[in-house]
């Protein structure tokens, strides 16, 4: 026991007592490794701002990556708050009966709004999770499930691909796929079937780290990528023949807001799919108009045959969905479910995520900040401080800028750090991403000065990012 008590208080004065005890003490029993820093606590949240409790006192932040791409619509959100209000008002128990054993009409909606949008061209089916692994282990089994109905060769496929850089989840079959800090594999066991990494096709040069936790620098030209995969098919390193299924993030996230080169990415999807083998989408960072489409998928023209969503599905209510070709689903009972998956709670929201950003020009409007104001910030922030900016990657309001120091072609992870601390003293929070990138994902309702709104918080973002980038400078003698 952390707090070294045996157990035995009376449970009535305990209860009293919730509340009160001091946070230290309450600090102990709570485990979470991936807390940016104890003394910063999370309280509310509105538009693009959240509040926070640090240092003793409240403070009002603008949050770069909202909510880690759980809130892209602003936290707060009217009509999110309605919903739940109404689901209150109508219903005794929002919760519903464990919905694996009953379905509810918000679940069906939901399942049905997605099969039409998804842009999967067959049939298709929706099967629900509750978070971004869950959706990701679903779909791991749907890919086995569509081997078991197949006959021949196919039925023998087991092996799954995914690229270095890639974070698909912490459990794990999805573990076995993650590959983006060595941290979160080491451990653990990462084969739950046999699987290979490859690069990650994208349209820049990036750091990542390989199988052994070491650091590569990643500059390839787009026929690159697929040349070794192909050399490594003839090398026996892949068995294509045993391969059921090849997993990308179209910009990968966690592992440094690399973004796939279209070209590249085609012709890795185009051979994968001639070798039978099924293409599995992660869209849980880039979907829900991240990057100015409902799914980033839009903007690479591949055809895969699952797509797996999450975070902002359902405004970070702990909710995922897996859209799928009809042909790979379940047919026997009790072959795939979740006791909460498909909540009514979680289906609801979903519904009114996607009918707010459908219906309020939110997807043109991310695009737009994006490409018009974020993406030539930045890029301007690149030329100007070059002895300390790599380069700058992104699309729509999913942006990312990495160091290194150029001088050694190194990442410059401290220095990104510390950019991350000045930023916050300054009143926006950063989050860091791959080796030495920040990643800006702010809510696709920030206010923008472009429309004359009251607030001007993606101005803000940038600036207090140059001014964090200058105090750094000041403070870092060495860039590494
Ligand atoms: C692309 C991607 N896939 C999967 C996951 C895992 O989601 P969760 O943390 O909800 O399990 C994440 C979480 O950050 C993610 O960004």
């Amino acid at each position: 026991m952390a707090n070294g008590r045996n157990g035995n208080a009376n449970p009535a004065s305990l209860l009293q007592k919730v509340g009160k005890i001091p946070r230290r003490v309450r600090e102990d029993c709570y485990a979470c490794t991936t807390v940016i820093d104890p003394n910063l606590a999370w309280l509310d949240g509105k538009d693009s701002r959240i509040t926070v409790f640090e240092g003793g006192k409240r403070r009002s932040l603008i949050d770069a990556s909202g909510g880690v791409s759980t809130k892209n619509l602003g936290y707060g959100n009217e009509g999110v708050r309605r919903v739940i209000r109404q689901l209150l008002r109508d219903q005794r128990e929002v919760f519903g009966y464990p919905h694996h054993d009953m379905e509810n009409d918000y679940a069906l909606n939901l399942a049905w709004l997605l099969s039409e949008l998804a842009p999967l061209k067959v049939d298709k089916e929706v099967v629900f999770a509750n978070s971004g692994t869950e959706g990701i282990e679903a779909a791991i089994k749907l890919c086995y499930n569509a081997r078991a109905k197949s006959s021949g060769q196919n039925r023998r496929r087991k092996d799954f691909v995914a690229c270095y850089g890639a974070f698909h989840g912490r459990t794990l079959g999805s573990l076995s796929l993650t590959c983006s800090k060595p941290i979160q594999r080491e451990n653990y066991p990462t084969n739950a079937f046999t699987n290979s990494h490859i690069h990650f096709p994208a349209r820049h040069p990036f750091f990542v780290y390989d199988d052994w936790g070491d650091i590569q620098y990643i500059d390839y030209t787009p026929n690159e990528y697929i040349e070794e995969v192909k050399r490594a098919c003839r090398k026996g390193q892949i068995d294509i023949d045993s391969v059921n299924a090849v997993v990308f993030e179209l910009i990968q996230g966690e592992g440094g807001v690399n973004v796939a080169s279209k070209e590249a990415l085609q012709d890795l999807v185009k051979f994968f799919k001639d070798n039978g083998v099924f293409v599995v989408i992660d869209e849980i960072q880039t979907g829900l108009g991240r990057t100015g489409k409902l799914f980033a998928l839009e903007h690479f023209n591949i055809d895969p045959d699952v797509i797996v969503l999450s975070k902002s599905l359902a405004h970070g209510f702990p909710f995922s969905a897996v859209v799928y070709d009809a042909n790979m689903g379940w047919t026997e009972k009790g072959q795939q479910s979740s006791t909460f998956a498909g909540s009514p709670m979680g289906s609801a929201i979903g519904l009114e995520v996607i009918s707010q950003l459908l219906s309020n020009g939110l997807l043109p409007r991310a695009y737009d900040l994006g490409e018009r104001i974020l993406g030539p910030a930045l890029r301007t922030i690149a030329q100007d401080y070059s002895e300390v900016v790599h380069n700058v990657r992104g699309i729509g309001l999913m942006h990312g800028i990495e160091f290194w120091n150029p001088h050694t072609r190194k990442p410059a992870s401290q220095f990104r750090n510390e950019v991350i601390i000045q930023a916050r003293k300054r009143g926006v929070l950063f989050l860091d991403a791959g080796i030495s990138a920040i990643r800006i994902t702010p809510p696709l309702t920030i206010g923008s000065d472009s429309e004359n709104k009251s607030g001007n918080e993606l101005g803000t973002i940038i600036d207090v990012l140059t001014e964090s980038i200058q105090a750094s400078r000041r403070k870092m003698k060495r860039i590494q």
